[in-house]
């Protein structure tokens, strides 16, 4: 194999494992991303594996930690296809780590699948990349819309961050909605990531007098800019997106995040059948850790890939492509899986609601 270097030679069916890649933040600012996906995709395969695995062969997943960097993410996607010779590849979490390796999947002719990554532009980069989630003009758009009549507020902030596509996506398609709706925008600051205080942004958020504040950035941020916002004497709702999600949300942020809102792929407290299988596997698998949309989704990613690889009946990377696309109606625990002509997932979303560290169910928006 090491002499074979520069083609994507698979080892012959029937002799080994079908080798999968993952790439994702195991460390850094984002660390619960990856983790969270990552105990997903492990008990998606390990289920895969006592059932026999798929094409009679083992799946194996060779992972990569990122540590939340874009230039990082490209480095390790590029040593999955060169050197594991990985037929596929799952990741990433946050848009612009997925913007990243993407280019270097499409380049290669390796399918990657998002679980996560709801920038548009994403699935854009070519006919090699695939999400399984929704996208953040309609996740905007679900935010917009329980802003105007469920919280019945007309006036509402944005703070983002400048160093995210997810971000700066979000934040606009919300905009957008909003004001199409009839809102106002009193301000739009930004923050970049890793930034500690944002009192300047804050004070300056609080002279306008909003109803709400959206704050489509990252749990570690948003932790921080909730108890700096409180502290400053503002008291309103902050509102924000999937990128909120994270157990580590409320041990940075606390109290000051209680009645605050942001949208999801799934609420652990949906009574559906498949939700609620899911989660006691997994709590028995994990010590009782209740999973976060990152790990459903990461369930879901594995076994719609692995679904794609029966269906093509080979672990061949074009094989894969060309089954990933008519995926159809698969029967998930974030939803349904239908991908469309753009390879993104149309499934509704749920807005939850912070309750003292408990992320309770509010709503489901239809797409
Ligand atoms: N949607 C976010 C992005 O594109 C990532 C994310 C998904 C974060 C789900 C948390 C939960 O960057």
């Amino acid at each position: 194999m090491a002499t074979l270097s520069g083609c994507n030679k698979k080892s012959p069916p029937g002799s080994s494992e079908i080798l999968i890649g993952e790439f994702g933040a195991m460390t850094g600012a984002t660390a619960t991303f990856g983790q969270s996906t990552d105990k997903g995709i492990a008990m998606a395969v390990e289920e895969i594996n006592a059932a026999g695995g798929v094409l009679g062969r083992q799946v194996k997943v060779v992972s990569e930690d990122d540590q939340g960097n874009p230039e990082e993410a490209q480095t390790v996607v590029t040593k999955l296809i060169n050197k594991d010779r990985v037929s596929a590849i799952l990741g990433e979490v946050a848009s612009s780590n997925s913007l990243a390796a993407a280019p270097v999947c499409q380049q290669s002719g390796i399918p990657m699948v998002t679980p996560a990554s709801t920038n548009p532009k994403v699935t854009q980069v070519g006919n090699y990349i695939f999400r399984i989630c929704f996208i953040d003009p309609f996740q905007g758009q679900v935010m917009a819309k329980f802003a105007f009549n469920s919280l019945k507020v007309k006036k509402v902030a944005i703070l983002r961050d400048i160093n995210s596509d997810y971000s700066m996506g979000l934040a606009n398609f919300f905009k957008q909605s909003f004001v199409a709706m009839g809102g106002e925008i009193t301000s739009d600051e930004s923050y970049s990531q890793n930034d500690k205080d944002f009192s300047a942004q804050l004070t300056s958020i609080k002279s306008k007098n909003p109803e709400a504040v959206f704050v489509p950035g990252y749990y570690t941020e948003v932790g921080l800019i909730a108890r700096q916002a409180r502290t400053l004497g503002i008291s309103v709702p902050l509102m924000g997106g999937d990128g909120w999600d994270s157990e580590k949300l409320w041990e940075i942020g606390g109290e000051a995040l209680n009645g605050c809102f942001f949208s999801n792929h799934y609420s652990v407290d949906d009574p559906s059948p498949a939700i609620q299988a899911f989660v006691t596997s997994f709590k028995t698998k994990y010590n009782g850790e209740t999973p976060d949309a990152m790990s459903a989704l990461g369930y879901d990613v594995a076994k719609v890939l692995v679904d794609a690889i029966r269906r093509a009946g080979s672990d061949n990377s074009d094989s894969i492509r060309m089954a990933l696309a008519t995926t159809s109606n698969f029967a998930g625990v974030t939803g349904a899986i239908t991908l469309d002509s753009n390879r993104d997932a149309v499934k509704p979303a749920v807005v939850l609601e912070i309750k003292d560290g408990k992320f309770a169910f509010r709503e489901t928006v239809a797409p």
